[in-house]
């Protein structure tokens, strides 16, 4: 198997990103991660468990995109994992019942709930019977009791501003759709999906693409596997 020093490279795997990874069986052959992580490690690693693996890894960053391409490409597995400029809450163009996983950790809570209601209807069609789906998605904490946070109740989107590293609010703002467990597991089940497991706990997440920008605090987050 191609070895690659990962640490040399700049990855920083977090703890739900191994478990995600880990869940993946040698005989899931072809996976589809919405929203790339940094520099596509993670489906670097996911290709190299495996080398008769596809995956299919899309994101609406242009500039992660031509990143991920690159890295992709100088570590010679282009042929491998496919990187797209696509955006998840789109139609997807993929057939019925071909994906063996998906890899969705960190990328749900940017959709309204009308777009996950979507975006969860097309995992469910693209997944194969017995096909697995690893979610990791944002759990409403302090980022949504934070001072001038607008919430519109008809897409349940949180618009809050971002406070830099000495906890001063910043000017940025970002629009997300924070969870319950109840919320995320009714969307799920809406969709068809059984729920394997449901968890939450606090993990350090990164403000930009190359994670070299901790969010301030921990942020509280909720872990499923669900199957179809
Ligand atoms: C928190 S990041 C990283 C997620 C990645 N799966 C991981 O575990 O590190 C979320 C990514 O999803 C991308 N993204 C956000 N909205 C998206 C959408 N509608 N379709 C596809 N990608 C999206 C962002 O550009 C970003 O690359």
């Amino acid at each position: 198997m191609q070895e690659i020093d990962f640490r040399e490279l700049g990855a920083k795997f977090s703890p739900s990103e191994k478990r995600g990874i880990g869940l993946i069986k040698d005989t899931d052959l072809l996976i589809f991660c919405p929203g790339i992580s940094t520099c596509g490690f993670a489906e670097i690693k996911m290709a190299l468990q495996n080398k008769k693996r596809q995956i299919i890894a899309t994101t609406i960053d242009t500039e992660g995109f031509k990143k991920t391409k690159k890295i992709t490409k100088q570590l010679n597995l282009s042929n491998r994992i496919t990187v797209k400029n696509e955006d998840v809450a789109q139609p997807m163009p993929y057939h019925d019942k071909c994906f063996d996983f998906i890899y969705a950790r960190l990328i749900l809570h940017y959709l309204s709930k009308q777009e996950l209601d979507k975006t969860l209807k097309e995992f469910y069609r693209i997944l194969k019977p017995g096909g697995r789906v690893f979610i990791v998605v944002r759990k409403k904490d302090w980022e949504a009791n934070t001072p001038n946070i607008e919430y519109n109740a008809n897409t349940k989107m949180i618009t809050y501003q971002l406070f830099d590293s000495n906890m001063k609010l910043t000017p940025k703002k970002v629009s997300r759709y924070l969870h319950t467990n109840d919320s995320i597991s009714n969307h799920i089940k809406t969709a068809g999906f059984g729920i394997k497991y449901i968890k939450e706990y606090k993990e350090q997440l990164f403000r930009d693409y190359l994670r070299t920008s901790p969010a301030p605090k921990l942020s509280s987050v909720i872990e499923l596997l669900v199957s179809k």
